[in-house]
This record gives C-alpha cells, sequence and structure tokens, in this order.
C-alpha cells in the first residue's frame, strides 16, 4: 500500500504483524503498536524529538553492564515497574506484599549463617538484628525457606556500585529454621539517590524530580510449594515515603526499626550494646 493516510498506516503495520504465530506474542505487538502510534500522532513527535528519544534510549543500552542496569532504572523511574508489579501482585489474605526488584539484586550472593552480620566492612555501626518467622497465611511455619537480602551501606551505595565496599558487602542469604524462625543482621538501611550520572539522571533533572529512594531493605523469600516473594521493609521513619523516585511503596510494608538498650536482649541476639530491632514475620502464598 502506498500514500497512506496517518491511520491508514496503523492498520497496514497492525495487518503486517497480524500473523505472528505466538497468540501472546501477537497480542502484545499489537497494542504496543497500537499505543505507539497513538502517542506519535498525540503529541505531534517531531523528527528532531524522535531521533532525541532514539539517541537518549541508546544511551541507556550503552551504559547497561553486568554491574549497570540503566533500562531497568528507566522502567522503575517511568512506574512501569511498580505497575507490572501492582499486575502480577494477586497474594493471598495476610500474605506479605510484594515490590518492585530493583536494578541491584546480584544472583549467586552468598549463604550466611544464622545470626551472622551481611555488613563485612569494619565499623561500629550499630547492628539491626532482624527476627522472625517464615510462615503460610494460616500462620503455620514454612519449613526450608530462604531469605535472601540486599542493601545499600551507610553512605547510600551498594556494593557493585562502590569499589571501596567488600565484595558481597550488605547482601546475602539465610535459612530459616524448620519452625520457620530466622535470625540475620545488617545495619540499619538510609535512604539514597538513585545513580543520575546517565540517561536516567538527565530524565530526572529535565523533569525536576528528586532522586531518592526512602531507606528499605530489599528481600526475596522461597520456599518450595510457595510463590517467590520479592519485597522490600520500609523505615517508617523516612522522610521519602511518599515521593519515593520508583514509586515502589506500599503501607504494608513499612516496618518500625526499634531501638534496644537492654544489655540481656543484645546477649540473646549476639550483639554488643544497644542495637535497632526489626521484629517481622514473613507471609508466603501457597501456589495453586
Ligand atoms: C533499589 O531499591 O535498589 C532500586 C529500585 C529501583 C530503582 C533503583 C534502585
Ligand atoms: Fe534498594
Amino acid at each position: 500500500m502506498r500514500n497512506m493516510t496517518e491511520t491508514e498506516l496503523t492498520e497496514v503495520v497492525l495487518e503486517r504483524y497480524a500473523s505472528t504465530p505466538d497468540a501472546r506474542l501477537c497480542t502484545v505487538l499489537n497494542s504496543l503498536i497500537r499505543h505507539l502510534h497513538a502517542f506519535v500522532r498525540d503529541v505531534r513527535l517531531t523528527e528532531a524529538e524522535w531521533i532525541a528519544g532514539i539517541e537518549f534510549l541508546t544511551r541507556t543500552g550503552q551504559i547497561s553492564d553486568n554491574k549497570r542496569q540503566e533500562m531497568i532504572l528507566l522502567s522503575d523511574n517511568l512506574g512501569v515497574s511498580a505497575l507490572v508489579n501492582m499486575l502480577s501482585a494477586g497474594v493471598e489474605e495476610g500474605a506479605t506484599e510484594s515490590t518492585v526488584l530493583g536494578p541491584f539484586y546480584v544472583p549467586g550472593s552468598p549463604e550466611r549463617q544464622w545470626g551472622e552480620s551481611v555488613l563485612l566492612r569494619e565499623g561500629d555501626d550499630t547492628p539491626l538484628v532482624i527476627h522472625g518467622r517464615v510462615t503460610d497465611a494460616n500462620g503455620e511455619p514454612v519449613p526450608d525457606a530462604t531469605i535472601e537480602i540486599w542493601q545499600t551501606d551507610a553512605n547510600g551505595m551498594y556494593d557493585i556500585q562502590d569499589t571501596s565496599q567488600p565484595e558481597d558487602n550488605l547482601r546475602g542469604w539465610y535459612r530459616a529454621r524448620p519452625d520457620g524462625a530466622f535470625l540475620m543482621k545488617t545495619i540499619r538501611p538510609t535512604s539514597y539517590p538513585i545513580p543520575t550520572d546517565g540517561p536516567v539522571g538527565e530524565l530526572l533533572r529535565a523533569t525536576a524530580r528528586h532522586p531518592f529512594r526512602p531507606a528499605h531493605l530489599h528481600a526475596i523469600v522461597s520456599a518450595p510449594g510457595f510463590r517467590k516473594l520479592t519485597t522490600h521493609l520500609f523505615d517508617a521513619e523516612d522522610t521519602y515515603l511518599d515521593s519515593d523516585v520508583v514509586f515502589a511503596v506500599k503501607s504494608s510494608l513499612i516496618r518500625e526499626f526499634r531501638r534496644n538498650d537492654s544489655p540481656d536482649a543484645a546477649e540473646q541476639f549476639g550483639v554488643r550494646g544497644p542495637f535497632w530491632e526489626l521484629a517481622n514475620d514473613f507471609v508466603l502464598t501457597r501456589l495453586e
């Protein structure tokens, strides 16, 4: 077909993709093309804007490698990751809600023993003790559960962003006991800015948005027969809870980090001096 109108062009493109053999791919492409064309018409995209967009996406890909995922960061900043997470939620009543994975997850982090700290550097940071159980939605213990955690250090950087940190600092996974109990040690997380030295930083500056995430630690909780839970635990005292740059806060994931000055409690948990304490159960959704 030649000499098409704007609307005919969209129809012709859709037609050209209509015999995509995989039914789901066919549905996704059809919708993507319709929405992309509608967007271009809606804003009357100019050729200069189109090339600026192409160059932006090219830089986003070029800056990405196995330690930096600017594509995920872009998706996070546009609220797409949070939206996909909302659509896939569907947890059982009473189960812990999920939220975004983020770009700083590193598969294959080391195992940590019961009560071992994931803080690998020297320092007199006040420890954070996290204890609780992994249960099902009826409060029954979930056997053979693992809990993987990762977070930024006190300087607001993940180990993979900061060569001064030991490898695997503030990340690792714990086995829960047969009764679901776990004991993890770390430090209290801080709020931190997402990386702004790449294309996503350009986007934030161009749109006058701040780059901060509220203080949180990440967790992935897995157990046979249960849906894998990817979530965060947020610090209730943080000032960015209502303006998270990546839109990932859910009220049910906000926790109180309590100061514990009791020497007996410190001895019980194997820490020296006063510590932060977070009592938290992870409640998993059973697979059908
Ligand atoms: C994170 O919490 O690690 C994160 C999530 C989304 C974007 C940037 C960072
Ligand atoms: Fe994070």
